[in-house]
């Protein structure tokens, strides 16, 4: 299949990118800085230049074209302010998913967080709570749309290497960690997965391994 990956230079996109050419699929990577072409190219995807930050979606509609399914991967960042976790951690995904339905690509996975859909916790000050609102909101978009969604909300990220086993399920699942590596797994094995289409899944580490975990959701 061929999957556009938005944040395509991202830490879990250049996972799930090396993971989708393994099993002989075809990743594209929609990247804003082109000096970052030759990372995505080593992880064996295209790289296609798009900032989410200034396209429009007749634009990338373009870019999405002909694809079997599309992965929200872009974030902010952690360095980043209150007004860039609103133009990318909604306005981005808003603008990836409205492109999707105008590219007629129905399959869209998208990375949120936990902690989505709840009131922010109080005490993390006003980045965390614009954080929060953003990927809320980015998930009430995709929801509303005619789109084959599904929501990903992984735990707290690490490096760590692959353990290949995580716990998926509907919220609320325990707050928790998990590694990158993982949470690409569960992308790539949740992107042929019709059962998982209008589903809102929180992602942690856990015991069950990665395709067990997808088809028992
Ligand atoms: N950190 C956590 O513990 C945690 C927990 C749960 C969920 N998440 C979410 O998981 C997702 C992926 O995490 P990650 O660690 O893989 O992210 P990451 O390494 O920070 O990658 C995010 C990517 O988004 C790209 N991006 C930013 N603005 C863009 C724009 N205007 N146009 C196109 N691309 C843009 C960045 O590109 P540049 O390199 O050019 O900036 C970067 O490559 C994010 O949505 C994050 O919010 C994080």
């Amino acid at each position: 299949m061929r999957v556009v990956i938005a944040g395509g230079h991202g830490k879990i996109a250049l996972l799930l990118e090396r993971v989708l050419a393994e099993r002989g699929d075809q990743a594209v990577a929609l990247i804003r800085n082109p000096a970052h072409a030759a990372d995505v190219r080593q992880a064996g995807a295209e790289a296609v230049v798009c900032d989410l930050e200034a396209a429009s979606a007749d634009e990338v509609a373009v870019l999405l074209a002909g694809a079997d399914a599309v992965v929200f991967a872009a974030g902010a960042g952690a360095g980043s302010g209150v007004p860039r976790k609103d133009s990318v951690d909604r306005g981005a995904s808003v603008l990836l998913a409205g492109a999707a339905e105008r590219a007629g690509v129905r399959r869209f996975v998208q990375i949120s967080s936990m902690g989505a859909g709840q009131p922010p916790q109080p005490g993390r000050g006003e980045v965390w709570a614009a954080y929060i609102a953003a990927k809320t909101a980015a998930e009430d978009d995709l929801r509303s749309r005619d789109l084959d969604w599904t929501i990903v909300r992984p735990g707290g990220l690490t490096d760590a290497v692959a353990t290949g086993r995580v716990r998926l399920a509907a919220p609320p699942v325990p707050r928790g960690t998990v590694p990158r590596a993982d949470v690409a797994a569960v992308i790539a094995a949740l992107l042929d997965k019709p059962g998982t289409v209008h589903q809102t899944l929180e992602l942690t580490g856990g015991n069950t391994p990665v395709a067990a975990a997808v088809r028992g959701t």
